[in-house]
């Protein structure tokens, strides 16, 4: 087992790409803390994992709620004492339409779900990973967080401010041997409402199962390998 004995807090936990990697981390070994906003499906989640005989919470958080963030960080210490991975999967593009379009709570919406939740958590995570002098942050980015794609304005916006965020984490955190990794990726076979693509070019997507398992790398690096950046794409399609 490769996580044997780590704690990970993963958001987004309830669907897609989070799902999947709760699935992986839990069966590596690794005490997973689902967080997302469903809490039938965290629920439904934790149950699997402990059917497998492994170990999984479910917190159910809004991560555009620093308080909910604050308090699902506190209850991971209070449970485990410690925590070794955050994984920020929450997230979204909510809604695909000319620039004009979006209301202001729309764009604060986008915002706040890609941007501001993955600083909240690293906020709330970072004093505990700075008195274990250990700990890694993965966000989840994406390829149209460094190319500009039409009619997904707000949520490009936030995607290219989290790689900054990343970077200028990555920077600050290493000395505390802490490592922060961006995963910038093409389309995943997820829920990716709204955009609805037919089943045929579903099938070219890269799966959840594919991106859980690249995050697992990221988390097993040997001891002389940091990644701060890391692109994963379809095979055969640019998107
Ligand atoms: N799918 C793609 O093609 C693609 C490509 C590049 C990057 N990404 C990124 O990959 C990450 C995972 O997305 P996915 O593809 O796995 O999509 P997904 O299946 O739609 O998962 C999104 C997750 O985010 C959670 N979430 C949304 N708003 C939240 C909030 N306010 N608080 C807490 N959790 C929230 C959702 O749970 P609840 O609704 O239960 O809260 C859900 O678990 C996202 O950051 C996405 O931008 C996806």
């Amino acid at each position: 087992m490769k996580l044997k004995g780590r704690v990970a807090i993963i958001t987004g936990a309830s669907s897609g790409v989070g799902y999947a990697t709760a699935r992986l981390f839990a069966r590596e070994g690794a005490t997973v803390i689902a967080a997302a906003r469903r809490r039938d499906r965290l629920d439904h989640l934790v149950a699997e994992i402990a059917t497998e005989g492994h170990q999984g919470f479910s917190i159910p958080t809004d991560v555009t709620d620093s308080a909910q963030v604050q308090r699902l960080v506190d209850q991971t210490l209070g449970l485990l004492g410690r925590i070794d991975i955050l994984l920020n999967c929450a997230g979204g593009v909510m809604k695909v339409s000319p620039i004009e379009s979006f209301s202001d709570a729309e764009w604060r919406g986008v915002l706040d779900t890609n941007l501001s939740g993955v600083f909240y958590t690293a906020r709330a995570v970072v004093p505990a990973m700075k008195r274990q002098r250990s700990g890694t942050i993965i966000n989840l980015g994406s390829r149209v967080g460094k190319v500009g794609v039409a009619n997904i304005g707000p949520f490009c916006a936030a995607k290219f401010a989290l790689a900054g965020l990343s970077q200028s984490m990555a920077q600050e955190l290493r000395p505390h041997n802490i490592f922060v990794t961006t995963v910038y990726s093409g389309l995943i076979n997820a829920d990716i409402h709204p955009l609805n693509p037919a089943e045929a070019f579903r099938r070219q997507m890269i799966t959840t199962e594919d991106v859980a398992q690249a995050l697992l790398w990221v988390c097993t690096l040997p001891p002389s390998l940091r990644v701060d950046e890391l692109p994963i794409m379809p095979r055969q399609v640019d998107l």
